[in-house]
């Protein structure tokens, strides 16, 4: 996979430079998208085109055998199915569960004990917990490698990875661009995983929040020292100015009180109207589920990629599980 990266470098055709270079993902935690560099990044979404382009044949080879584990303590649609669907497509299988309640957690079992047992099932395990923190301490009970599907408010690693491939692939680039990320700044788990992603580029960062939801202090402060970020209330402020509008739940699970989300819902709206003030190559994305940010008369408008990118994470997951089971792929056809 990386072997188009050393090509450059040596100035090479990639086919004649092949495996020069360690696979950084294989046998890898994916707790943090902290933990990913440039190359990194450029490597996984290498992987993922090649992946996507691969025979069905050659494709199923690659997890031939292998076992996902899923273990999700949260409710989860793109997630749990696109790592699913993932591991089939490359010839594997997953278990686990989407209801904790339905496993021996209902009477008690621990997580450390679940993972322990899960472990010896399977080669990859996929966690999502509402606690911040619950990826780290399973890749640390683990010996196998974990891989965070959310953890409380914190981080949504593989959404920022699957959300900078669509950004690659429908605008040819991420530097340079102007990107605003619109909504629930204060609990969106997939915000921070993205923005520390989009840190490791030269973008232009819009945040737009009601004060009360603005990103938390110790990231805006981390942040600003990484890349140019700018904080705004109102959509009106950043819209005509952006390349990529990328909407955000309000995330009502997640508030103390729920008086405090009701003086929040709704507070964003995107509809045809927003689009008439944006520039026509801009684009729409959401990580989904969506809860009225975006209104069912955008969904045919040419700017719409939220479907395409929840799409993309299918691909991505494929390729992410690939390289970590893998030492040594040959992604040539
Ligand atoms: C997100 C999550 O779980 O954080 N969903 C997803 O995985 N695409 C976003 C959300 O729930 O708002």
């Amino acid at each position: 996979m990386f072997e188009l990266l050393v090509a450059k470098l040596l100035s090479r055709p990639a086919a004649q430079s092949c495996r020069l270079l360690k696979n950084r993902f294989y046998n890898r935690d994916i707790v943090s998208i902290k933990d990913l560099d440039r190359y990194d990044f450029e490597g996984l979404f290498e992987a993922t085109d090649r992946i996507s382009s691969l025979p069905l044949s050659k494709k199923q080879k690659i997890g031939e055998g292998r076992v996902l584990s899923m273990l999700f303590y949260e409710p989860s649609t793109r997630t749990i199915f696109s790592f699913e669907a993932a591991m089939l497509s490359i010839g594997g299988s997953s278990i686990g569960f989407a209801d904790p309640h339905s496993v021996s957690v209902e009477k008690g079992e621990s997580l450390a004990d679940t993972v322990k047992i899960l472990e010896g099932y399977s080669d990859i395990i996929i966690l999502r917990h509402p606690s911040d923190g619950a990826a780290r301490f399973a890749a640390e009970v683990a010996s196998k490698p974990v891989i965070n599907a959310g953890s409380g408010t914190e981080e949504h690693p593989t959404q920022a990875m699957l959300d900078l491939y669509t950004v690659m692939k429908e605008k040819g680039k991420i530097d340079g661009l102007n990107i605003a990320i619109v909504g629930d700044l204060k609990y969106g788990r997939t915000v921070y995983s993205l923005l520390y992603a989009l840190a490791r580029f030269e973008p232009q960062v819009f945040l737009v929040s009601p004060p009360q939801l603005r990103i938390r202090e110790e990231a805006l402060y981390d942040l600003e020292n990484r890349m140019k970020i700018s904080q705004h209330r109102s959509m009106e402020e950043v819209i005509s100015a952006a390349d990529v509008l990328y909407m955000t739940r309000i995330q009502r699970e997640r508030f103390p009180d729920p008086q405090e989300y009701e003086k929040v819902r709704g507070i964003y709206v995107v509809d045809r109207s927003t689009l008439d003030k944006a520039k026509d190559s801009l684009i729409v994305m959401h990580p989904l589920p969506r809860a009225g940010e975006i209104k069912a008369e955008v969904d045919s408008a040419p700017q719409a990629r939220y479907f395409q990118q929840a799409h993309y994470g299918k691909t991505l997951r494929a390729a992410l599980i690939a390289l970590i089971l893998n030492e040594d792929i040959d992604f040539r056809s």
